[in-house]
């Protein structure tokens, strides 16, 4: 079986080629290619893959090349982890946000926009090289913002599932919690890409006792802290709200924080540097304790999972990204949502999902249409586009914000966008 990882030289990938090499009897990999325009960067990174196959004795070959066609050529599956404009772009999408008082954030407000706008096009280009090159081959796209890439590759008619590493993040805190296997684990787990709930833990299937009271009941402290939201908003709406929502429920609060400390991207970019320079000892053969510092925690074992059902057709149930069809009956069916599906070789099928509360049903059906916006002014351009995509999202709104923000965002991202 042959995989290709598209953005192989982050320094995410050594998480990634630790779970292949340890899953291998779940997902046996014997070519796995790491494509990455930044020629540098990929050799360091290789270097260090290669080495974790061999200490761990995982007969699969891996290959670094910067030629995209070629490197994904046959593939079965292709994972796309790329950031356009790297952490620098990133850093500003955190950051002029902020002058209007609103969030800066990577995935959420105008500065996932921003990344939206700059990501569409090239993820578009790469999945019509895939079709050319590997037409068989799934796509698995863990590119930021998920819901928005996974609904401009479904509209273009690719073989494509979203994954985030949220639910798996869930599972696996609360099985350690419970004292269970993460397999035992299941979440009823609803919304869009970092917009999502556990409305239910439970334990043996989907069918099996909810046991989310008892979870509240007893690590509701430690689970709120993690989440950074008071104790007191998990037990009174009685669910476990991604810690994305907190930009939604607590948005003044996090502005006036991240005005007082450096971004996430200048944390992120100093704990790379960090880990490039690891990368490069010889010696090291194994995914280094600093990269826990990352998001990233479980996505090589959610990565395998999903990649494992599609191309050996298990039908097991995992949290994806895919159409709504239905499931959702307040969205349209081309919506793209959050939700646990069953996977097998002909793709992704969401299970039935009990009515949502007005509560989180308002806010996901406000995000989803901002989304479709936002995918309007990533495939179209033009600065009317980006006005209305600000204007409709829930934590902007008004005009006078929708304007300033957006011509901060146009200013900011010249380089990246054609129209421009
Ligand atoms: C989590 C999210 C990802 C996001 C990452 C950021 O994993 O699910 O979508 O990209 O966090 O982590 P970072 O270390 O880059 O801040
Ligand atoms: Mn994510």
């Amino acid at each position: 079986m042959k995989l290709a990882v598209v953005g192989g030289g982050s320094t995410y990938t050594p998480e990634l080629i630790d779970g292949f090499a340890r899953l291998r009897d779940t997902l046996p990999v014997n070519e796995l290619v790491l494509i990455d325009p930044a020629a540098q960067r990929l050799d360091l990174v290789g270097g260090l893959a290669k080495r974790i196959f061999a200490r761990q004795g995982h007969p699969g070959t891996i290959t670094v090349t910067s030629d995209l066609d070629a490197g994904v050529r046959d593939a079965g599956a292709v994972l796309l982890q790329l950031r356009v404009g790297g952490q620098a772009a990133r850093n500003e999408d955190e950051t002029w946000p902020l002058e209007c008082g609103c969030v800066g954030q990577e995935t959420t407000g105008a500065g996932g926009l921003a990344k939206a706008l700059r990501t569409v096009p090239v993820v578009l280009d790469i999945a019509e090289r895939v079709r050319e090159a590997a037409p068989d081959a799934w796509i698995i796209d863990f590119t930021n913002p998920v819901g928005i890439m996974t609904r401009a590759l479904l509209q273009a008619g690719h073989k494509a599932v979203g994954l985030c590493n949220v639910a798996i993040g869930f599972q696996r805190k609360f099985a350690a919690l419970l004292d269970v296997t993460p397999g035992e684990v299941h979440l009823d787990h609803v919304g869009l890409n970092h917009l999502t709930w556990e409305r239910a833990v439970r334990i043996g299937g989907p069918g099996g006792e909810n046991v989310l009271p008892r979870l509240l009941a007893g690590h509701g402290d430690a689970i709120a802290a993690d989440l950074h939201l008071p104790r007191t908003i998990l037990d009174r709406l009685g669910v476990v709200p991604s810690y994305y929502l907190r930009y939604f429920y607590a948005h003044d609060e996090v502005v006036r924080e991240l005005r007082t400390k450096p971004s996430r991207a200048a944390e992120v970019a100093a704990i790379e540097a960090q880990l490039l320079d690891m990368y490069a000892d010889p010696a090291l053969a194994e995914k280094p304790e600093l990269l826990a510092k990352r998001g990233g925690a479980f996505y090589s074992e959610a990565a395998v999972a999903l990649a494992s059902s599609l191309l050996r057709d298990t039908g097991d149930v995992q949290v994806v990204n895919t159409y709504n069809n239905g499931t959702l009956p307040f969205l349209p069916d081309n919506a793209v949502i959050e939700v646990p599906a069953t996977v097998g070789a002909s793709g992704t099928a969401p299970l039935p999902v009990p009515p949502l509360d007005p509560l989180y049903a308002g806010l996901v059906a406000n995000v989803t249409a901002y989304e479709d916006l936002a995918l309007e002014a990533a495939l179209h351009g033009g600065r009317d586009r980006v006005f209305k995509a600000l204007l409709s999202h829930p934590l902007i709104g008004q005009y006078e914000y929708a304007d300033a923000l957006t011509d901060r965002l146009i200013a900011h991202n010249r380089e990246h966008l054609a129209w421009a």
